[in-house]
């Protein structure tokens, strides 16, 4: 694998690991204000995020190479209300989406096709996380009253992640 295809994947399972500290801050946000479904949602989408991380670097060891896992900053912990909240993981995923297509042109520039069809998964799983992002956004923008959104915090898995949290 060229050094320049495993820096490109190094740097996305970073991002990735980088993601799942954002939604675990966003996470213990969501405890601290009583939001408890919210918190499980964000748990849930930490975990899913570290997941992506080791992929990243498990690709990289059975293509041969050492993968260096970056440095992750501390993630935003605060946020004024839970449409702050909503409208980060929105704009994260946006971020995380314009990456995994970055990493795949890379893999198309170096005729690396194996990452290609590595990155196909991630490229399907980004349209998901757009979608459900964009549902909570959406969901807590309709949630006027308070309980309106104390109900969609119960719900708020199956509210907001619908079938891609089965
Ligand atoms: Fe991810
Ligand atoms: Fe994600």
């Amino acid at each position: 694998m060229s050094p320049t295809i495993t820096a490109s994947l190094e740097a996305q399972g970073t991002r990735e690991m980088s993601t799942s500290k954002s939604y675990l801050a966003m996470a213990y946000w969501c405890e601290n204000q009583n939001w408890n479904g919210f918190a499980k949602l964000f748990h849930l989408q930490a975990a899913e995020e570290q997941t992506h991380a080791r992929k990243f670097f498990h690709f990289i060891v059975d293509r041969g190479a050492m993968p260096k896992i970056g440095g992750v900053g501390a993630p935003r912990s605060e946020f004024a209300n839970l449409s702050e909240v909503a409208k980060a993981a929105y704009d994260m995923e946006r971020a995380n989406t314009a990456s995994i297509h970055a990493a795949f042109e890379t893999a198309q520039c170096e005729k690396d096709f194996a990452t290609q069809v590595f990155l196909h998964d991630f490229i399907a799983e980004q349209v998901e996380e757009e979608a459900w992002t964009d549902t909570l956004v959406g969901k807590v923008r309709q949630a006027v009253c308070a309980g309106a959104l104390f109900n969609l915090d119960r719900h708020a898995v199956k509210e907001i992640l619908g079938e891609a949290a089965d």
